[in-house]
């Protein structure tokens, strides 16, 4: 039997100083390693998908592992939004800006059926320049992004406003 999880958030671990100096890292891999509160983080996000959502996307590496298991939990097929370089031609790319540099993710074309009502999945909410960018591509594909979910959202670094007039939701909400 399975132990309810009470305190997800508690098996998320804080990392000062990393990868950069002033960079908080919110590390989940001990949410992942634990079964119950992989269960529960992937039930909670069941909860945040509409009903009437077609195919579920996320972003690479860890946007794969949340969004796989919701897609898997919920009996829907998954988009992967890869970085760049990692798919064969012909593919879509946006790039966008990061807090010093910038990245490029890809989409392969032919993956997602036109008008397909997609949410779009990440385990992390912190800038929102990843999301914003991988619901642009999903759209520029044809999809209909019909929302976003994540595991933690990290208030106070303008998440929210990057993704302005979409849904959003999430499971935890934490100070940075
Ligand atoms: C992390 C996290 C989100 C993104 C959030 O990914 O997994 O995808 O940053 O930041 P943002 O809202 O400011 O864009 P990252 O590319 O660092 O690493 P990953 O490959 O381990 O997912
Ligand atoms: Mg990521």
């Amino acid at each position: 039997t399975r132990t309810r999880v009470e305190d997800l958030a508690s098996y998320i671990r804080d990392v000062p100083d990393y990868p950069r100096d002033g960079i908080v890292f919110k590390d989940i891999t001990g949410l992942l390693v634990d079964p119950d509160a992989l269960t529960e983080a992937v039930d909670r996000l069941a909860a945040l998908v509409p009903d009437d959502v077609e195919l579920i996307s996320g972003m690479e590496a860890r946007g794969f592992i949340v969004g796989a298991a919701l897609a898997f939990r919920l009996g829907l097929g998954f988009v992967p939004v890869r970085k760049a370089g990692k798919l064969p031609p012909p593919v879509r790319s946006a790039t966008y800006g990061l807090e010093y540099g910038e990245a490029t993710i890809e989409i392969r074309e032919g993956t997602v059926p036109a008008g397909a009502r997609v949410m779009l999945v990440d385990d992390v909410l912190a800038t929102g320049g990843t999301a914003a960018a991988g619901a642009q591509l999903l759209e520029e594909l044809g999809a209909e992004v019909v929302g976003l979910a994540f595991l933690l959202e990290l208030d106070g670094l303008g998440g929210r406003e990057r993704l302005a007039g979409r849904s959003v939701s999430t499971v935890l909400l934490a100070g940075s």
